[in-house]
């Protein structure tokens, strides 16, 4: 595990002198190299430029090959239906546009808007209360239970829903290879109790009276138990584990600059959204996007046309991408709100690829900047409030992306 912030002398002197002096704290910096695609030695290709990487997340036929998805697709038959995020082709374009319609701004703002106000409020209370906290627990119950709701989990036996969630994720680095014997007990043990006293009841309810979120639009299709207890946990994964992570990240940076906090306070509502994109693009969650080419795909690259065959594995970095000079402009390391980014078309968002792009595009990615935004405004708006520990960094290779944790705040 790595506590220390990454620093880096040349890229903060850098950034100091193009008036943008606030540098990457959490996200692993992208290896260095002129080449915005290249293979590796183990024949995966390796593409770091945005436009390269935005072409083959928009590729038809590419098929998913990241998150550990060789677990869920060769489960013998155990799950019957992948996951959205494992799925490809006309069945997920199908299910995404289904699904699609408890994501919209309106259905969020409209059915979760005034519950993440409250939760928000009960959490900075408990805070004030105490005097200080760990503002990586905080953020794991708020973006557990913003995520339980839209998912359908919401009828659990016993509290603590969160550590059981957390707790598979946390140890969900002992499924990689030689991950340890410990790890993977305490994960399925979570696995087990979040199974039993939180996605069993739920269901039983949902079968008894169906309601407005996605258990009950799954079992209307026929999803079995096993079915529904991956998708609960792949949403886990990626709803719940990377708001998390974002919110802590967006604090960091903002609490240590007074003009990034006035932004965050101030009613300028773009300004906040494209500060708070601006560190996503910088800080991304989900570091790299990994693909298998299902033909051959030809990308023009700075050094002339690349062909990357049919049957090839693609690591596509969202670090390099999001760090990309030619879109990005200056000082690409740094946190820089209302950067100026090329022309583009489609237009390219503030937090470039953090969100993914195509046909897996984040299907949360508003419900979490609004999350962020209502929590960090109500947070940064005490004015005793101060960093008193920055967090412990840890590498998580199933998002090959970072965890934050002992982040403690006092006010
Ligand atoms: C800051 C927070 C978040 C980040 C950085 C993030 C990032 C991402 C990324 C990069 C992908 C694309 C994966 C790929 O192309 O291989 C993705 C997909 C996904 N995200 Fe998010 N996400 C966030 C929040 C959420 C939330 C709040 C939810 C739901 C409540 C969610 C649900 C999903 C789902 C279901 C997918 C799979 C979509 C598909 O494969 O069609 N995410 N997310």
């Amino acid at each position: 595990m790595s506590a220390a912030p990454i620093m880096n002398a040349n890229i903060a002197a850098a950034a100091e002198a193009a008036g943008c002096p606030y540098h990457r704290r959490a996200a692993e910096p992208a290896a260095k190299s002129h080449r915005t695609v290249e293979q590796l030695p183990d024949g995966t290709w390796l593409v770091r430029g945005y436009r390269e990487a935005r072409q083959i997340l928009r590729a038809e036929l590419t098929k998913q090959s990241g998150f550990m998805s060789n677990l869920a697709t060769q489960s013998g038959g155990v799950i019957q239906r992948l996951p959205v995020l494992f799925m490809d082709g006309p069945d997920h374009k199908a299910m995404r546009q289904e699904s699609g319609k408890f994501f919209t701004p309106s259905a969020v703002d409209r059915n979760y808007r005034e519950m993440i106000d409250q939760l928000s409020d009960d959490l900075i209370n408990k805070l004030k209360a105490k005097g200080s906290a760990d503002l990586s627990e905080l953020t794991k119950t708020l973006a557990v239970q913003v995520a339980s709701r839209i998912i359908g989990l919401t009828d659990s036996r016993l509290p603590g829903m969160p550590g059981r969630v957390s707790g598979i994720l946390d140890n969900s680095n002992s499924l990689s290879k030689g991950g340890s014997f410990i790890g993977r007990t305490k994960m399925m043990a979570n696995l087990m109790a979040f199974f039993h006293l939180d996605v069993k009841p739920s269901l039983k309810a949902r079968r008894q009276q169906p309601r407005e979120d996605l258990f009950s639009y799954l079992l209307t299709l026929g999803y079995t138990d096993i079915d529904l207890l991956t998708e609960a946990i792949v949403f886990g994964v990626a709803g719940m584990a990377t708001t998390r992570e974002f919110i802590c990240v967006a604090a960091w940076h903002i609490m240590e600059r007074p003009e990034l906090r006035d932004i965050m306070l101030s009613d300028d509502e773009e300004a906040r959204y494209n500060l708070l994109g601006e560190i996503l693009r910088l800080e991304p969650v989900v570091g790299d996007l990994y693909r298998t080419a299902q033909t051959d795909i030809t990308l023009n690259t700075p050094d002339g046309e690349v062909t990357i065959p049919a049957g090839a594995r693609m690591q596509l970095s969202v670090v390099a991408a999001n760090a990309d000079a030619s879109v990005v402009g200056d000082s690409p390391d740094a946190v820089c709100p209302a950067r100026p980014m090329a022309e583009m078309k489609p237009k390219v968002p503030d937090y470039m690829l953090s969100f993914g792009d195509g046909d897996h595009r984040c299907p949360g990615a508003y419900v979490a900047l609004r999350e962020t935004d209502i929590f960090l405004r109500k947070l940064l708006a005490i004015p005793t409030l101060k960093l008193e520990k920055a967090p412990d960094r840890k590498f998580v290779d199933i998002i090959r992306g970072y965890e934050l944790r002992r982040m403690v705040v006092s006010v």
